[in-house]
């Protein structure tokens, strides 16, 4: 059983979930606004990864979450060594799912948008092979242009940036082929690039009731070199406030949605 338990308490049937998760974000403005969501799951002790990948932290419900957020974007975006950890070939939706976007009028599948700086991509990877839409590569100008070649030919390439990522022109560059609803399901060095630049509008974050201990990092994190320009700037001022926008609750794992404060 999976309940809302903010706002409006209520269990949630398998088709009140379905239409709570793939409306358009009430908070968005008009509807070609971009709108930039994340998310992600976390240990209650704050592990975004147990033995290097996420989905061991998650259940049958977080994978139906993850599913229904995914389902409505017009674009997914991830970084590169999220795809080299977790791989991320083939169909991304079920068919019922793809069949639910053609009767709202969304292209069968969201094509995926791929991060990488040094374009350390293998073309021969599941994710270029077995795509059902041909990927986009978000990259940069100082990318080695023999990567870029050899990739070419697998997906899209798209310069977002010269040495540094501008996480203002990935918007702006995907908002321009009409893909508005972009949603990212990391990683943390994604979400911390997105979070210096101040566009995270929603925060979907699942909490595991698992105590994971070790050493594995939060879900987000500062690249390791200063790539975006705010990089420097006193984090203390530039952290985003969110606001909570939604609690629900399966079992002992909570969903928790959280959209960017307008007061901020
Ligand atoms: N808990 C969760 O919900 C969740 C979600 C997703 C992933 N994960 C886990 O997180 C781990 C991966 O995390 P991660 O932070 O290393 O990976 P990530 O954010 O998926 O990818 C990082 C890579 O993306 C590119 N990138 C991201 N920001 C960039 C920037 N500002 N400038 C240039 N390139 C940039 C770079 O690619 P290049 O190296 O190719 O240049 C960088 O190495 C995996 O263990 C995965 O399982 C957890």
């Amino acid at each position: 059983m999976i309940e809302r338990i903010f706002p409006d308490p209520s269990v949630l049937s398998a088709a009140a979930l379905e239409h709570e998760l793939l409306a358009p974000a009430p908070e968005r403005g008009r509807s070609g606004t971009p709108w930039v969501s994340f998310n992600f799951i976390s240990s209650i002790d704050g592990a975004a990864s147990l033995d290097g990948l996420s989905g061991q932290l998650g259940n049958a419900w977080d994978q139906r979450v993850f599913s229904l957020l995914r389902q409505s974007a017009d674009v997914i975006v991830v970084g590169a060594q999220t795809i080299r950890a977790e791989g991320y070939g083939g169909e991304l939706l079920s068919k019922t799912a793809q069949a639910w976007r053609e009767e709202n009028w969304l292209s069968t599948h969201p094509p995926l948008a791929i991060v990488s700086g040094t374009l350390n991509l293998d073309a021969e990877l599941a994710v270029f092979t077995q795509a059902p839409v041909r990927p986009l590569i978000l990259t940069l100008e100082s990318a080695p242009q023999g990567r870029k070649d050899a990739l070419a030919k697998v997906a899209e390439i798209v310069t977002v940036g010269t040495d540094s990522l501008d996480v203002e022109l990935i918007i702006s560059k995907l908002t321009a082929r009409g893909l508005v609803r972009i949603h990212s399901e990391g990683g943390p060095t994604l979400l911390g690039t997105f979070a210096e630049a101040g566009k995270v509008d929603e925060l979907c974050l699942t909490i595991s009731p698992l105590l994971v201990g070790g050493s594995a990092g939060r879900i987000s994190r500062g690249p390791a070199a200063p790539h975006t320009a705010r990089h420097t700037a006193d984090h203390a001022s530039a952290a985003a406030g969110m606001t909570l926008a939604r609690i629900m609750k399966a079992d002992s794992m909570l969903f928790l949605r959280y959209v960017r404060s307008t007061d901020h």
